[in-house]
């Protein structure tokens, strides 16, 4: 089975790998960034052997929020406020397509999000793909205190020079949990618990 993604194929076979080194660790599988569900389907069809786990997916489908600062690159020129719009029901009916189990669907700006009600309670695996400084530094302050031990926290565009604020916001939450271990694979910020 193949998919598209906004994600190249060798960052997908380290999502794949790292997520099933964290199956036996508790708790769910959360993405902050879905856009239209690709890298989601991934993940969905690697936990079909976990169905203890629910798969959580978080999204404004508005696309992108408004850049701050430490967003600009003159390479990242093309991620504008208002890119990447996509619906919650496209997500659903891929899922439907593949035959996977239905995930968590939760549209919302991140920093709207309430994480009691709207997050699970422990999460084993987090991808997070927000693009923006402020997107990965919420869904990190919003994920942290859920890991479990042995789980793990993936971050794209740690290395894409066209969106700096990730890199920004996973340097200080590091810097803040010095505690942590930090892996790169394939350009992307794996962070150990
Ligand atoms: C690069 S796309 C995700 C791609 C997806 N992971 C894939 O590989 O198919 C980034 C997504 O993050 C969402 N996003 C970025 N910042 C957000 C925020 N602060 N709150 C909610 N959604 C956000 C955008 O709407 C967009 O759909």
């Amino acid at each position: 089975m193949s998919y598209d993604s906004q994600i190249a194929q060798r960052e997908i076979d380290v999502i794949i790998d790292e997520l099933a080194k964290s199956s036996d660790v508790v708790g769910d599988v959360v993405e902050f960034g879905c856009y239209e569900g690709d890298t989601s389907v991934i993940l969905a069809r690697e936990m079909q052997d976990q169905p203890d786990k629910w798969l959580w997916l978080y999204d404004s489908f508005a696309g992108l929020p408004p850049k701050t600062a430490a967003d600009q690159s003159a390479a990242g020129w093309r991620f504008k406020e208002g890119e990447l719009k996509a619906s919650p029901d496209q997500v659903a009916h891929k899922f439907k397509k593949y035959k996977l189990p239905d995930p968590v669907i939760k549209q919302a700006w991140f920093d709207e999000l309430d994480p009691v009600a709207d997050l699970p309670e422990k999460i084993s695996f987090a991808l997070l793909d927000g693009d923006f400084y402020e997107s990965i530094k919420t869904s990190l302050a919003l994920v942290a205190p859920k890991m479990q031990p042995g789980a793990k926290i993936i971050i794209h565009d740690y290395r894409n020079p066209q969106l700096p604020g990730s890199a920004k916001a996973v340097n200080e939450f590091l810097s803040a949990n010095p505690e942590l271990t930090f892996r790169l694979r394939a350009g992307l910020a794996i962070i150990d618990f």
